[in-house]
């Protein structure tokens, strides 16, 4: 049997390489075939994590660019679903992670010609649907047989929108897999001695979310405190293309640029980005994967949404959500240099050997499917 493994942006290609893996180990009769959308395609954006995490070519690479939220899912849909149609042999499933537009395209794509969809990262629940990514996340699960969980709210949220205890399975954080089979390769690089960092001292602020930095009042007031923050520390701040659209738009690209205590970079590669946040004092950021490396470093994170769908990042691990109060996020920042942070610990399953459980998963998945 094949089964058609989906990716399309940075966070999916970050969780895929568990996940072939796994199935590759435990399930030697399945073959996998990975599809790229296409949805990110900048080298930094995409190929760079390809090289550096060792993920095999993709066998198919559906081109759909970039675009409207509805114009992006339904070109993903559409090339996925002509895809299925003439490839020699369809899949006997097809794997989708995460949240993202491809995610759900590629989903919807399969379910409709009969093709059963395993969705892994399931049943995350932020309630906040302004999110393209809720949605994403409502739908995919709602049309998906296999829920691959990483954390128990994941279950709890699934099991109230009536799914079957018995399709849910929890095998923990693929991504959290990556990063601990990673950390020396990114300590190697050494990015703090080539951008003159010391460790422990120094923030890393990641936001691409539409919530921050598509409403210029409020992308004006983050990159204030930036600024404030940068006095006491130094701040790196890899920017996202969209991010840097937008400070474009608004005047203030330059601004950050040029402040000496903020570095303004590119989008990293993963060991760069690694290398940096696993040193860091401070996360800074909106990204949801970048809550859960946090947690599973124990650096203190400061989360820049008013919810999050990762709640065990804030019960268990060391995420505090900070919204849009940017007195807040100055004041926390102290906090963290004055000792006085909260501590966390790392999540059950976030063990590094998350993607040999959704290999299994998955096996005895199709196999239980054949014989009924
Ligand atoms: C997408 C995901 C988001 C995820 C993020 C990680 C959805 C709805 N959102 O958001 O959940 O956290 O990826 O990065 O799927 N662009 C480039 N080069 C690229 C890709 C994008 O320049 O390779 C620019 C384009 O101007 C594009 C914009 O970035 O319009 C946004 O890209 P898009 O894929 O629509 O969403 P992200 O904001 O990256």
């Amino acid at each position: 049997d094949i089964v058609a493994c989906v990716v399309g942006a940075r966070p999916n290609f970050v969780k895929m390489g568990p996940i072939l893996r796994g199935i590759a180990a435990t399930s030697p009769n399945l073959q996998t075939r990975l599809i790229h959308t296409g949805q990110h395609y900048d080298d930094a954006m995409s190929d760079s994590f390809f090289r550096q995490l060792g993920l095999p070519k993709p066998d198919v690479y559906l081109s759909v660019g970039s675009g409207r939220q509805g114009e992006q899912t339904a070109k993903i849909l559409d090339s996925y679903e002509r895809w299925l149609l003439e490839c020699e042999q369809p899949p006997a499933a097809t794997l989708v992670v995460g949240d993202v537009n491809s995610t759900v395209g590629c989903a919807l794509a399969s379910v409709k010609l009969g093709i059963p969809v395993i969705h892994v990262e399931a049943g995350l629940r932020s309630f906040d649907r302004t999110m393209p990514e809720e949605i994403n996340r409502v739908v995919t699960d709602a049309i998906s047989e296999l829920l691959l969980v990483s954390e128990p709210s994941g279950r709890e949220n699934l099991l109230k929108e009536g799914k079957s205890n018995e399709s849910i399975r929890l095998c923990g954080n693929v991504m959290i897999d990556v990063l601990r089979s990673q950390l020396d390769a990114a300590t190697a690089l050494d990015p703090l001695s080539k951008m003159g960092l010391t460790k422990n001292q120094y923030v890393v602020w990641t936001m691409h979310r539409p919530s921050n930095v598509d409403d210029p009042e409020l992308l004006h007031q983050l990159c204030e405190s930036m600024i404030q923050i940068a006095e006491r520390l130094p701040v790196v701040f890899p920017v996202h293309p969209r991010t840097r659209n937008r400070l474009e738009a608004i005047g203030l690209w330059q601004t950050l640029e040029s402040s000496p205590s903020i570095l303004a970079t590119a989008p990293l590669s993963y060991h760069e980005l690694l290398g940096l946040t696993s040193n860091a004092k401070i996360i800074i950021t909106d990204s949801g994967g970048l809550q859960e490396e946090a947690t599973a470093l124990e650096i203190p994170c400061l989360t820049l949404r008013e919810n999050t769908e990762r709640p065990i990042t804030v019960d268990e691990g060391t995420s505090v959500l900070v919204g849009h109060d940017v007195g807040l996020l100055v004041t926390l920042v102290d906090d963290v240099i004055e000792n006085r942070f909260k501590q966390g610990k790392c999540p059950q399953l976030w063990d590094g050997s998350a993607g040999r459980r959704v290999g299994s998963e998955v096996a005895a998945f199709l196999a239980a499917r054949k014989e009924s």
